[in-house]
């Protein structure tokens, strides 16, 4: 048996999701006829309270696409040092957008508003212009805590009062979401952009959804145009991604609930150093130092269970729609065996 714990980007897509993948209505995307595609856009942006939205073909580019928009260079953006549009997206930031990044060391990815205040830069011809704060929610290499609302309502509230655009990278926002029993409309009124992935925890094989104004996603389909994100009949896609929403939210929480099972089987373990808190479906540790990590790869790899390297030392397993009851009862008795 293989059990991947690599990413929640492995998912298969489910027989019921195929199914409604090959029932799905087409047109051409590009020309914006496609009805699939304009009814994922509009379940979208009606659930987290935006005006529109766009379907694209990953979470680097609906990211990569809000940066272009809100900024312009030379500008900069605030964000934590652990975030994916800075540390995981290639350096697009510079090479898109010809904007430098402030970055705050926030507490697993998450800041606070004392803590942003005073990155942002005064006018004077030094400095770029601060033109955008972005968060991230949940935090990947944080390993999956989601924002407090109170804090990020600081924060949204304090960027409006300042004209300061806020965005989202939310490729596991529903993670959050869910574990905090949140609404979309409560989340989605603090920021101006949201990117959400659907092909993480919620399965779909390909895309994410940017939302945002009108203005806003007018100007976001010319560069996604410009990046080639362009698709013709992505109704297919569009097809998956509502199948996700409508049957594969709820589910995150066994998820959940098997991410606080592998952390209570890595706690008893003398070989572990520390685990981060496990907050939703990821779960990040660290060997200690006598423990040869790539060994320890190697040998969980030769069990059938696939997981990746985050850091030295640092190992990050991830629980998904294909990690079910067989492959947890595979993977605690051999993370039993293999540490003990
Ligand atoms: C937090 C976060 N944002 C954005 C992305 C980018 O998504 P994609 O792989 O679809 O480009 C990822 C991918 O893992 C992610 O973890």
């Amino acid at each position: 048996m293989i059990v991947d714990l690599r990413s929640d980007t492995v998912t298969q897509p489910t027989a019921e999701m195929k199914e409604a993948m090959m029932a799905a209505k087409v047109g051409d995307d590009v020309l914006g006829d496609d009805p699939t595609v304009l009814e994922l856009e509009s379940i979208l942006a009606q659930r987290f309270g935006h005006e529109t939205a766009l379907f694209c073909p990953s979470g680097t580019m609906t990211n990569q696409i809000a940066i272009k928009v809100h900024t312009n260079s030379p500008g900069e953006v605030i964000c934590d040092e652990l975030a994916h549009i800075y540390r995981y997206e290639g350096g697009g930031m510079a090479f898109n957008s010809g904007v430098s990044n402030r970055l705050i060391k926030g507490d697993r990815g998450r800041f606070t508003l004392e803590q942003m205040i005073p990155e942002i830069n005064p006018d004077d011809i030094h400095f770029p212009p601060t033109q955008l704060v972005s968060l991230e929610n949940t935090c990947n290499k944080g390993g999956g805590c989601y924002w407090e609302m109170t804090e990020l309502e600081r924060i949204s509230t304090y960027c409006r009062k300042n004209q300061l655009p806020i965005h989202l990278d939310g490729a596991r926002l529903y993670n959050a979401l869910v574990a905090q029993s949140t609404s979309e409309l409560e989340m989605g009124k603090h920021f101006d952009s949201i990117s959400i992935c659907l092909s993480k925890g919620l399965g779909a094989p390909v895309g994410s959804v940017l939302t945002g104004s009108a203005s806003f996603i007018k100007k976001a389909k010319r560069i996604r145009k410009i990046l080639g994100g362009g698709m013709r009949q992505a109704g297919y896609l569009a097809a998956a991604g509502i199948y996700a929403l409508n049957h594969h939210v709820d589910r995150l929480k066994i998820d959940h609930e098997n991410a606080k099972k592998i952390e209570a089987v890595l706690s008893n373990n003398e070989a572990i150093d520390f685990i981060k808190p496990v907050d939703t479906n990821i779960v990040i540790f660290k060997l200690k130092d006598s423990i040869d990590s790539e060994n320890y790869l190697q040998a969980l790899a030769e069990k059938g269970i696939k997981a990746v390297g985050m850091g030295p030392q640092t190992i990050r397993f991830v629980t998904h729609l294909g990690i079910g009851e067989k492959e947890m009862d595979c993977l605690v008795s051999n993370l039993s065996s293999l540490l003990d």
